[in-house]
């Protein structure tokens, strides 16, 4: 025992002066003292000339003796680890090479900006899909099967299945939420919607659109202008003029739609807005008795407001754009150019 003493101490401090000063002198290290006909498996191999009485403490010392080299070991390893890094010819005080970072696109801009005004009035954002069926799309929204107004949106149906269509506007989100049945309403639902147009600099056959709804008990048209005219004036300023101009839409009724005095040339006339000093922004209304019937909603209990507005076009108008289709086509040299656009 005393012998298997004194073999330990002295093979610490064999450990403990030991030096390693790179990695192969640390894997000789461990290689000598770790491995597996290494010291320390060597020296466990003499458990068995212990005495019986004396195995309990001589499994001990082995022990620690074995966590003592595995702890110089980890030390040897750390402090080349440093070297290593110090000595090699990597200069870590150069600048890094810089990552291109996105931006948003001015569509996305644009429908945030129009979000964050409608969420301060407490309206929450909902989502529907851009495949949609034909109820819908157009039947609960008071366009029954032949309805003249259906020729009014150019529509892509879908070949597999005729009752699919690719939505036309966003009011198909608003028949989905009021079918939910929570009451009272108010949401916003911003979308891609699609209708078959000749592409040109002035539509396209994708856009987006954001739709507006509002459902409770007592719910008037002056509420509806109250919120829109809060709604210009956070968008365009306070010195934009509105005006409503009655209008038809199948699911409101009364319908109407919004201009705004045109804020490029300021009401004088441009050709932003052809001459006439206004601006077409969006299309609203009251919602129809029969839509709030065809969503479970009792007409006589609830009425309710509902708009709906195209994203592209007062895009196009705050950051100067005269080609819609540059919306699509992802050019970066275009995208980057709203890096810092708000
Ligand atoms: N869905 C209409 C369109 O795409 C816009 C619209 C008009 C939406 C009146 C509405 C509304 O919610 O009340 O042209």
């Amino acid at each position: 025992m005393e012998q298997l003493l004194n073999k330990i101490e002295a093979y610490k401090n064999e450990a403990s002066s030991t030096v390693a000063t790179d990695t192969k002198t640390v894997e000789e290290f461990r290689i000598k003292w770790l491995g597996t006909k290494g010291i320390v498996k060597e020296i466990m191999g003499e458990m068995k000339n212990v005495a019986p009485e004396k195995k309990k403490e001589a499994g001990q010392l082995l022990n620690e003796f074995k966590q003592f080299v595995e702890a110089r070991y980890a030390e040897l390893k750390d402090a080349n680890s440093t070297t290593e890094h110090q000595t090699s010819n990597i200069d870590l005080s150069l600048p890094g090479d810089e990552l291109p970072i996105g931006s948003r696109h001015p569509v996305t801009l644009m429908r945030n900006r129009i979000v964050s005004i409608f969420q301060r009035l407490g309206f929450a954002v909902a989502e529907g899909p851009e495949i949609e069926d034909d109820w819908h799309n157009f039947g609960a929204l008071n366009l029954p099967e032949h309805h003249p107004a259906r020729d009014m949106q150019d529509t892509f149906y879908i070949q597999q299945n005729p009752d699919w269509v690719l939505r036309t506007h966003t009011s198909s989100v608003q028949i989905r939420e009021m079918e939910k049945g929570n009451l009272p309403i108010r949401m916003l639902m911003p979308g891609r919607v699609y209708r078959n147009e000749t592409v040109s600099a002035r539509s396209h056959c994708f856009f987006h659109q954001v739709e507006g709804l509002y459902i409770d008990e007592n719910v008037s048209f002056a509420d509806l202008k109250q919120t829109l005219y809060f709604f210009v004036k956070e968008m365009y300023g306070k010195d934009v003029k509105v005006r409503f101009r009655p209008s038809y839409f199948p699911f409101t009724e009364p319908s109407a739609e919004m201009d705004v005095s045109c804020f490029i040339c300021g009401g004088d006339g441009c050709n932003i807005c052809k001459k006439t000093g206004w601006v077409e922004i969006l299309g609203c209304g009251m919602v129809h008795p029969n839509v709030l019937s065809n969503c479970g909603i009792d007409p006589n209990k609830y009425t309710g407001f509902a708009f709906g507005m195209g994203i592209e076009r007062p895009a196009m108008m705050k950051y100067g754009i005269n080609d819609i289709r540059l919306l699509s086509e992802n050019d970066v040299r275009f995208l980057k150019q709203f890096t810092s656009a708000i």
